[in-house]
């Protein structure tokens, strides 16, 4: 029985909904911690295909709770929208809790969202999911938001509600964002809070009561380290702290009660929005693995753009999410190439960089050093274990976590549940 935390290591995108679903067969309660409805975790079932934007994944296995943690930025339309679909599709949704510490991502926030974007220069857009996630996140630290607590209290709620979406006609209708009306607005949003209220708890007490009571529980992250406000590409990145240490601020468990961290890693790289990335390829290479991996967002349905695997980033991602074991995606994309490339290690101006760099001037410049593989041109989609894998694939597994200095717990050659072995 333990506290796991499971994290993207590289842009988001890695299948982290597809192995949180693996791994909720054994668990008791999954817990989302930060980020918002700018997630899409796709799982596929046995017959179906859900993704999930805010609720957690663990959703689709009936008798496991699900949290949205105090760290999470809710659309509470988002949500009741996300609630409604999975019941109209039969997926029972009464065990799900929202934090009432949860900030709440209001209309103007989505509006400011589009605007910053929109009047951003070449070279300053973000390429945001304009789900309002940062502007949410900067009314949090400017001590202004409105929280779930707050649903509670409907007057209150109106009230503040009313009062925030007048100053933002004030401060924002002069230089051209979109105008709000407060009543159209204000209808959706207190029909979806209605919808919301019975799911509204004390998730802090009810997450660490589950950990406490020896239950299996996992915190399931969104996006990926080089997105972490504070670890990523800043600033190409979003607001939260995508890394396990937001796991703990953003659902109230203690360091200590962290058992195990896995870092969900594709066999190759992808990025979707704006910022660099050195093993980018802007090729037929890159063209393959979109196609081949299927590389389009899951919220917004943008190309991912995609390149191979680079060890110098996830190699830093692993060391700041102290990730104990590694889950490996995708492996099964790489199936027809007859050479593979891993970056081990980035140039700049002629020398090689000791570490992976904060200022992104200098990572838009660096030169990737790359390994080549042989490829295995073979199948793996069917592989059950590592036996059943061809020996060029174990072989760049093992050459994986050799650099990567990590052990791999799970691999997975597909997307469907049962396409996933441990190791
Ligand atoms: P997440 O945001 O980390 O949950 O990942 P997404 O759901 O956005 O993107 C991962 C995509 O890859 C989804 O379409 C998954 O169904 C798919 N997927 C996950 N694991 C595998 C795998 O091992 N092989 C293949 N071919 N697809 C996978
Ligand atoms: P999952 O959980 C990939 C990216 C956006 C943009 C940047 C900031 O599915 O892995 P935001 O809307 O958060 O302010 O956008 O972050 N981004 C993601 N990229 N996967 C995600 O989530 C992402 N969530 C946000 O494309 O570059
Ligand atoms: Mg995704």
């Amino acid at each position: 029985m333990s506290v796991s935390v499971l994290v993207g290591v590289q842009w988001g995108d890695e299948g982290k909904g597809k192995i949180i679903d693996v791994l909720t067969k054994d668990a008791q309660m999954v817990v989302r911690f930060q980020g918002g409805n700018n997630a899409g975790h796709t799982v596929e079932t046995e017959d179906r295909k859900f993704v999930l934007h805010l609720i957690p994944s663990g959703i689709l296995r009936g008798e496991t709770d699900n949290v949205i943690g105090n760290g999470v930025v809710v659309d509470p339309v988002g949500l009741a929208e996300e609630m409604n679909a999975l019941v109209a599709r039969g997926v029972d949704v009464s065990r799900l809790q929202v934090s009432s510490r949860a900030h709440l991502i209001m209309p103007w926030h989505k509006l400011l969202d589009a605007f910053n974007e929109n009047k951003a220069s070449k070279g300053k857009k973000i390429g945001t999911t304009k789900r309002g996630i940062g502007p949410a996140y900067a009314s949090k630290a400017n001590r202004t938001a409105i929280r779930a607590c707050d649903i509670l209290k409907p007057a209150r709620f109106e009230a503040l509600f009313r009062e925030q979406a007048a100053e933002y006609n004030r401060i924002y209708g002069p230089l051209g964002a979109e105008k709000l009306d407060p009543d159209t607005a204000w209808k959706e949003v207190s029909a979806a809070a209605d919808q919301i209220r019975p799911y509204v708890k004390d998730t802090v007490l009810s997450v660490n009561q589950a950990a406490k009571a020896g239950k299996n529980v996992l915190l399931e992250g969104a996006q990926g380290a080089f997105l972490d406000i504070d670890h990523g590409t800043y600033p190409f990145v979003t607001s939260s702290n995508t890394t396990s240490g937001g796991a703990c601020t953003g659902s109230g468990l203690p360091p200590r009660a962290i058992d195990c961290v896995w870092g969900v890693i594709k066999a190759y790289t992808t990025r979707v929005g704006e910022g660099p990335f050195p093993t980018e390829q802007d090729n037929a290479t890159g063209e393959f693995l979109r196609t081949k991996g299927g590389e389009f967002g899951a919220t917004t349905g943008r190309s991912r753009r995609c390149g191979w695997l680079d060890i110098v980033a996830s190699r830093h991602s692993c060391m700041v999410n102290g990730v104990d074991l590694l889950a490996v995606t995708k492996l099964d994309v790489l199936d027809e190439l007859d050479e593979i490339k891993i970056c081990t290690a980035y140039k700049l101006d002629g020398e090689i960089l000791p570490a992976f760099p904060a200022d992104v001037e200098d990572l838009a410049r660096v030169e990737p050093v790359y390994e080549t593989l042989p490829g295995w041109k073979t199948s793996t989609a069917s592989a059950r274990s590592m036996a059943d894998l061809p020996e060029n694939a174990r072989k760049y597994l093992a050459r994986m976590a050799e650099l990567l200095e990590a052990k791999i717990g799970i691999v997975s050659i597909g997307p469907k549940r049962d396409q996933t072995f441990t190791v």
